[in-house]
């Protein structure tokens, strides 16, 4: 089995942890690159699962889990997940191991990331202190993992704990942090963590050169993506599948495949722009019909028709493969069902994507309508979805060059239809 990146197509939420827990048993590892407890991933196996950090390929026995030195580690929501995980009788010494360069979020980031969104040009972020963690990563203030361990840790904390609580108060905040109490808290939390600290780079390196294969998580996606996405709204890191090897220290080449997974409609958290976005009663019932509540925060997700221009784009961003279309249960018995296949754009686009929230303000998408479907639970085959339905996936091959390779028809595990070559 050749190495697999499972890549967000959208604004997140559409459904990456489900996939990636199906497909985990054809995997020796899977590697989450990129994020933090901003992510939401959902399983539904007997019971329901919501991982933040965690890859979603820890309910799969055989599967070695790793996270990688990309993502951002909130100690209290990576040490609770595994408390839980552990309580539901999963096991994970010896299999999951997080990457001793994993930047460390810390509850000066929480406080940050609050302070600014609260303000007026606030984006609507997880309040996880995503945003503000990845910034000392890149001003090189920030600390690792592995720094946790080192003897000088504790001193240079105490300095930057006392630059973040000025910081705090420069921004209005009045709760700051009690630097020697932090202290003695990471500490615990650290000593906890430690034995599924390693290092991550060289066990990649080892699996690939063993010939093991790889499932690459992505989490958040390409249009929240640092660089591709529709910035200012976007979150912090490279979401896309560009963030690879970056994020693991592994060379390009190693993602072989790339299947990127998109809701048969559109969803976005947070504020931003969102062309295809229904109107209030038609948003409201894709909403209720879907569950569109948010994995990590509850907020009510937006809601709107899918968004072949956007898929599009995301689709060359990431160089995906094939697609799995999530959710096509939610648009059963809605009646007809529309499609954005182009933007009128006042300024005469022809081709790639908008780049400014204020050129995705002015255009207008142009949709296609297809006759509604319905079909039952418990639908096994593709062939049996109604050819409306069938047509509708088609037609997302067609107009954006790449197969569809799966259709989702409900959250539990196995609700997935394959969808053959003829
Ligand atoms: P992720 O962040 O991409 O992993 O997605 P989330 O877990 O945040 O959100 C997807 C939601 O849709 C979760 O509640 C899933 O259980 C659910 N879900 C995934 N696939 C399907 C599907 O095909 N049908 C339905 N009805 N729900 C799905
Ligand atoms: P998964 O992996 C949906 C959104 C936030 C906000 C923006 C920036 O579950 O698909 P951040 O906290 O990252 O600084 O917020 O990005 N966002 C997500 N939306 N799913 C996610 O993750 C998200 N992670 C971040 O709502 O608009
Ligand atoms: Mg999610």
């Amino acid at each position: 089995m050749s190495n697999l990146c499972v890549v967000g197509l959208q604004w997140g939420d559409e459904g990456k942890g489900k996939i990636v827990d199906e497909l985990a048993p054809g995997y020796d590892l899977v590697v989450r690159y990129s994020g933090g407890g901003n992510a939401g991933h959902t399983i539904v196996a007997g019971r329901k699962f919501v991982l933040h950090l965690v890859p979603s390929g820890i309910l799969r026995d055989s599967t070695r889990c790793v996270v990688g030195n990309g993502t951002v580690i909130d100690l209290v929501t990576l040490l609770t997940e595994i408390r839980e995980l552990e309580g539901a009788g999963v096991v994970l010494r010896g299999r999951l191991t997080v990457s001793d360069r994993a930047h460390v979020v810390f509850p000066y980031h929480y406080i940050l990331d609050g302070l600014q969104d609260d303000r007026a040009d606030g984006i609507g972020t997880t309040r996880r202190g995503i945003g503000p963690c990845y910034v000392d990563k890149v001003a090189r203030t920030g600390f690792r993992v592995a720094d946790l361990y080192e003897k000088p840790f504790g001193e240079r904390f105490g300095r930057v704990v006392a630059d973040k609580n000025a910081a705090i108060r420069a921004m209005g905040g009045k709760e700051t942090c009690d630097a020697s109490a932090l202290l003695a808290t990471v500490k615990a939390q650290a000593a906890a963590l430690k034995p599924f600290v390693g290092d991550s780079i060289s066990l990649l390196h080892e699996a690939l050169a063993g010939g093991r294969s790889v499932l690459f998580e992505g989490a958040q996606a390409a249009m929240l993506d640092i660089d591709t996405g529709t910035y200012p709204f976007v979150t912090s890191s490279n979401a896309s599948a560009g963030g690879v090897a970056a994020g693991l220290g592994i060379p390009p080449r190693c993602v072989e495949r790339v299947l990127g997974v998109s809701k048969a409609y559109t969803t976005r958290v947070g504020a931003g722009p969102f062309p295809t976005e229904c109107a209030q009663r038609e948003g409201e019932i894709l909403r209720t019909r879907g569950g569109e509540f948010g994995s990590t925060t509850g907020r009510p997700r937006r809601c709107g028709w899918l968004d072949i221009p956007a898929l599009r784009y995301a689709v060359r961003v990431s160089g995906v493969d094939r697609i799995a279309l999530t959710k096509m249960d939610v648009l059963s018995g809605l009646g007809p069902v529309r499609m954005a296949v182009s933007y009128r754009s006042r300024r005469g686009r022809k081709d790639g994507y908008p780049a400014t929230v204020e050129e995705l303000g002015e255009v207008e998408p142009e949709y296609v309508e297809f006759p509604g479907w319905t079909f039952a639970d418990g639908i096994s085959c593709f062939g049996d979805l109604p050819e409306s339905a069938r047509r509708f996936v088609r037609e997302i091959a067609s107009r954006t060059g790449v197969p569809v390779a799966y259709v989702s028809v409900g959250a539990e595990r196995g609700a997935l239809l394959e969808v053959g070559s003829g």
